[in-house]
């Protein structure tokens, strides 16, 4: 121990002015050399907002509910995100297609429009496919997975294991169909019967498709279809949403400006953590059931054939391999994530444009027309048969129809950031305006045949195109097709018909809205 004299005697030598004084100048010095080094690198960005000391271009958040309240500005976290989607597209309009914003210090740069995205995603793939470092999904899912993974060995692996794995299953392919079908027949039943039970007050569609979404992901990834009253699946969806719209839609985005918040002990941030840990129970518990009744000969499904190729890597003494329990638990994450609220959220916007254009969604005087939907399915699939992809080349009015929702509701917006690994220069480009009306017959030619257009990439391009293109594509056409062939959709006499502009989450979703279904006799 050192006499207490002594200690006196170092603190007070170590605050003299001189030493209080030398560190000011040293920081301040250190502070101008940072920030000069810096104003160097950024010279040359395209140009942007002026952004916030420390927060950047996204200082609005730090701004309390209350005094935005008093100043005109919406506190409905929804209003302000979904903000973000019109502010980015003004910022567009003033800097040009390709400009500049700061999430705290961090750069990013808004690519908007057709060509200038293809230069990057496709011309240029080595340099533009990695994913940035977002704190929010670093802390949570520690870079592992597929959707966030970096771009490299270990990616390109675990996207080419999962992709075989999933057209094993014979995603494209009629043999895959069932499927799908099968969880159709139960959204079938009880929309009928809540339709019933509603008493005219419409029935919301959510959960009966949500469900019927994330049975498929289930029935492939876990070998598990559930039930949507099963207190426990509707529990993980729920989780699901709520911690989406925590991480996108609340305070805690500020958790990417400064990471450390992610570990406050109240409000939304506990409530994240809360949400983490409950979903990565409930998937950590199933794996575990996985591994405990493997048997390698007969795998059931994804967990399965992940868990036997962990076995087949030990076996050849692959130290190294990152096929591991853990990176697993990340994948089966992302293919729920990335293949629940995508597509169910797809479905519920093309339902709803059926209902807000009942011409398009309905049937005719003439005994055929091909600008109506279901005319077309009647011609084609007929009352009763039960449809099939390879329907999907004679119906081109509802295929157009389908593309066309899709352009117009965008349900990834933003699409997944993606980061470069080189300074790269853009081209000047022109503006791009998107059109806002609704016009299924833009995808068709003069003889009524779909056109295919390049710049139509709702799955995005390049190298990070989305990994269930496939799949989506099954699930929208035949949920689609079964369901306006069955029913014919309406609001609820006298409901206003919810804005069009959708509540953004990870994706775009149409605000809550119930409809009134007849069985088409
Ligand atoms: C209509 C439905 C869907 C849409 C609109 C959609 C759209 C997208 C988009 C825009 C991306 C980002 C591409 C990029 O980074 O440039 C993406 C990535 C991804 N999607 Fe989808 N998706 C849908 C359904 C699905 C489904 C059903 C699955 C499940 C198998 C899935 C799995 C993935 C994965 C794993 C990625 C990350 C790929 C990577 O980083 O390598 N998606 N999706």
């Amino acid at each position: 121990m050192f006499p207490l004299s002594v200690l006196e005697h170092v603190s007070s030598s170590v605050l003299s002015y001189a030493n209080i004084v030398a560190l000011i100048v040293f920081l301040l010095v250190y502070y101008l050399v940072h920030f000069y080094q810096r104003q160097r690198e950024l010279a040359n960005i395209p140009p942007g907002p002026k952004p916030w000391p420390i927060v950047g271009n996204f200082g609005g958040f730090l701004i309390p509910s209350f005094i935005q309240r008093r100043f005109g500005q919406s506190s409905n976290s929804t209003d302000t995100v979904r903000s973000a989607i019109v502010v980015l597209t003004e910022q567009a309009n003033v800097y040009g297609n390709v400009f500049s914003l700061f999430v705290g210090s961090q750069l990013i740069v808004v690519l908007n429009g057709y060509e200038v995205v293809k230069d990057a995603l496709s011309n240029h793939p080595e340099v533009f496919s990695d994913r940035p470092e977002i704190p929010t999904v670093t802390i949570m899912t520690k870079r592992k997975g597929i959707v966030f993974a970096p771009y490299g060995p270990v990616w390109k692996k675990q996207r080419r294991f999962c992709l075989g794995i999933l057209r094993n299953f014979g995603l494209g392919k009629v043999s895959f169909e069932p499927c799908i079908l099968q969880g159709l027949a139960t959204v079938k039943t009880e929309l009928l019967r809540l339709n019933e039970e509603s008493g005219g007050a419409g029935v919301d569609l959510s959960p009966l498709i949500s469900n019927a979404v994330s049975n498929v992901i289930c029935s492939m990834v876990l070998g598990q279809r559930f039930h949507h009253e099963d207190s426990e699946f509707r529990t993980l969806l729920s989780l699901m949403d709520r911690g989406l719209e925590i991480c996108v839609n609340s305070p805690a985005v500020l958790i990417n400006v400064f990471p450390l918040l992610y570990y406050l002990p109240f409000g939304v941030f506990k409530e994240l953590r809360q949400v983490e840990g409950d979903i990565t129970e409930f998937l950590k518990r199933i794996i575990a059931h996985h591994r405990e009744t493997l048997d390698p000969e007969n795998p059931r499904d994804l967990v399965d054939m992940y868990l036997k190729e962990m076995l087949v890597q030990q076996a050849a003494g692959e130290e190294d391999s990152s096929f591991t329990e853990d990176y697993l638990f990340y994948i089966v994450g992302d293919l729920f994530i990335a293949g629940t609220d995508t597509t169910t959220n797809s479905v519920l916007w093309i339902l709803l444009y059926m209902v807000l254009y009942p011409n398009i969604q309905g049937k005719s005087n003439r005994p055929f027309s091909p600008f109506f939907v279901q005319a077309e399915i009647d011609n084609v699939v007929g009352r009763h048969r039960v449809p099939s992809m390879t329907d999907k080349g004679s119906l081109p009015f509802t295929e157009a129809t389908i593309m066309e929702v899709q352009r117009l509701t965008a349900v990834v917006p933003l699409a997944i950031p993606h980061m470069s690994s080189e300074v790269t220069l853009f081209p000047k480009e022109q503006l791009f305006y998107p059109i806002y009306r609704f016009n299924p017959e833009r995808f068709l030619d003069d003889d009524g045949k779909l056109l295919k257009k390049e710049c139509f990439i709702p799955f995005g391009i390049g190298r990070r195109v989305c990994m269930g293109e496939q799949l989506a594509k099954m699930e929208l056409f035949l949920m689609v097709i079964s369901l306006l062939q069955a029913f014919k959709f309406r609001l609820p006499e006298g409901t206003p018909p919810p804005p069009l502009h959708g509540r953004f989450g990870l994706t775009l979703a149409p605000y809550p809205y119930t409809v009134c279904v007849t069985t088409r006799s």
